[in-house]
């Protein structure tokens, strides 16, 4: 019976942090994009087309799971990940402090109220129907010389400063 009454606990548990996850991917979905993964392709792709000091200071815009975050870590990059989702960032800090990265950090928040006032380059794998807003986030708060790597998707009408296998990099 004690087995019983666990097992159906257990399953509840598991039910209930599958919802959670899905009611944050719909709010995220809302917000901007769900979550997609970036294929470890991708993510070495946008890493060889960031030409900046490793002192630079990283967001990675919708971090997800944290693979790009720590990533750029491995790199030396002082990275922060802004994510929505509380369970992607819950994993995305056990991967950190598994992998040791002092210089890596995750902030459960929506970016949208993020000021990116102190970033040196925004990494993002985001969708396009909000490209415009964010363009526009960007220009308002980054710095002039700033560089934005954009997986997928164009930023607005910006001039591309360089591009490849569906990276995007633009020069604030
Ligand atoms: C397409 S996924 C990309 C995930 C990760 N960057 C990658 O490339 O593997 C977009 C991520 O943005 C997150 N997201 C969506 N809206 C957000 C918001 N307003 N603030 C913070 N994160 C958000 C989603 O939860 C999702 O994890």
């Amino acid at each position: 019976m004690i087995i019983k009454i666990f097992i159906l606990i257990f399953w509840l548990v598991i039910l209930l942090i599958l919802l959670f996850f899905l009611l944050y991917m719909a709010f995220a979905t809302i917000s901007a994009a769900p979550f997609v993964p970036t294929t470890k392709k991708q993510i070495i792709k946008m890493l060889s087309m960031i030409d900046k000091p490793k002192t630079s200071t990283v967001l990675e815009l919708g971090s997800g799971d944290g693979r790009i975050v720590l990533s750029l870590a491995r790199q030396g990059f002082q990275t922060i990940g802004i994510e929505i989702n509380p369970l992607l960032c819950l994993w995305s800090k056990i991967l950190i402090k598994k992998n040791k990265l002092k210089n890596a950090k995750i902030i459960n928040a929506n970016f949208w109220d993020y000021d990116l006032k102190d970033i040196d380059i925004l990494t993002m794998y985001f969708i396009p129907h909000r490209m415009n807003k964010l363009a526009k986030k960007i220009k308002k708060e980054m710095k002039p010389g700033s560089l934005i790597v954009s997986n997928a998707f164009k930023l607005g009408d910006w001039p591309i400063h360089k591009q490849g296998d569906g990276v995007y990099v633009y020069v604030v």
